[in-house]
């Protein structure tokens, strides 16, 4: 497998770089590219830790030398929010970078699976599928709105607000990937005995971990080393699915339009992407809640996303 970073001189990329020469079965190869002139070197550096993957790094102004043969594309090339910011903020700059990006993808290897880092996800997805659509190569079991990190926080957190081990915890999260629409299905977490006092400020702590982690940056960025290791954990399931293997991740794909056109849920990945969408399962009365008044949100944003591409 050729699995392609595009971004990989920033603060995701690099870490996410590291993580996977680690992680990546042995044989994968591994692409690294971003307009940053210190890309080279970055894959230079990252080359010499002794591992069977295989490491390439491209600069310049195209990508298309690093995307040749690509099985996963991971796009986080962008800039990042400072205190203060929105994630919507970041979609003037954004927005144009993940089209041109994905314009490439879709000239050079138009079946591989995308998954989009990106911010505002719940945007630049719905801009990546337009592009994809434009050329006459969208499918939508290979597109990816990259959530893993909110499951990542909210597996952590109930982990040390209930004392549990957290390898034994699994936390559904559902929506899209900016404030309320993040929505962590506490109520299906095996082992946790939830006090009532305990999941409205549990929920709105997960939805504000991004800009927890902005403001104690202090103007330096957003989360980089947690966001690594959930596009690798990503990253891995989508390899793993693509080499036979079923794998189980929640992400932010296009399903069946029942709560929006891009929704978040349990995915079944396999052999050409989405192989089946899992139910979202019960939902507490505050879930249903949280759903319902997330919906106009999330039909903007990507509403957003398709009208960058459109008009
Ligand atoms: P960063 O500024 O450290 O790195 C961004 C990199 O993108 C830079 O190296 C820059 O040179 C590169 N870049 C810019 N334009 C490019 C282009 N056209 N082609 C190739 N590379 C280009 O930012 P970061 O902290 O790595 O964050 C990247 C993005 O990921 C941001 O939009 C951020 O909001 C988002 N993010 C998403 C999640 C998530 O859960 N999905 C989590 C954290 C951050
Ligand atoms: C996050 O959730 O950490 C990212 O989306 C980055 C951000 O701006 O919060």
């Amino acid at each position: 497998m050729k699995v392609a970073v595009l971004g990989a001189a920033g603060g995701i990329g690099q870490a996410l770089a590291l993580l996977l020469k680690l992680q990546l079965p042995a044989g994968s190869e591994l692409s690294l590219y971003d307009i940053a002139p210190v890309t080279p070197g970055v894959a230079a550096d990252v080359s010499h830790i002794p591992t069977a993957v295989k490491v390439q790094g491209f600069g310049g102004e195209d990508p298309t030398p690093a995307l040749e043969g690509a099985d996963v594309v991971l796009i986080s090339a962008g800039v990042a929010r400072k205190p203060g910011m929105d994630r919507s903020d970041l979609f003037n700059i954004n927005a144009g970078i993940v089209r041109n990006l994905i314009e490439k993808v879709a000239a050079t290897c138009p079946t591989a699976c995308i998954g989009i880092i990106t911010n505002p996800v719940n945007t630049t997805v719905a801009i990546a599928a337009e592009v994809l659509k434009k050329a006459g190569v969208y499918d939508k079991r290979k597109l990816f709105g990259v959530t893993t990190l909110d499951v990542l926080r909210s597996e952590t957190f109930v982990a040390e607000l209930k004392g549990l081990d957290i390898d034994s915890i699994n936390v559904p999260v559902i929506g899209g990937h900016s404030g309320v629409t993040i929505l962590p299905l506490l109520s299906q977490v095996n082992y946790a005995d939830w006090k009532a006092d305990e999941i409205a400020p549990l929920t709105k702590r997960i939805q504000n971990a991004g800009t927890e982690v902005v403001e104690a940056k202090a103007g330096g960025g957003s989360a980089t080393l947690s966001m690594a290791q959930a596009a690798a954990r990503f990253a891995r399931a989508l390899v793993k699915g693509l080499s036979g293997e079923s794998v189980i991740e929640c992400t932010y794909v296009e399903g069946d339009g029942k709560y929006a056109r891009f929704f978040a849920q349990p995915v079944r990945l396999g052999p050409e992407g989405v192989e089946e969408i899992l139910p979202i399962g019960q939902l507490s009365d505050f879930e249903q809640n949280a759903l319902e008044s997330m919906l106009e949100t999330l039909r903007a944003d990507i509403e957003l996303g398709e009208k960058f591409v459109n008009q």
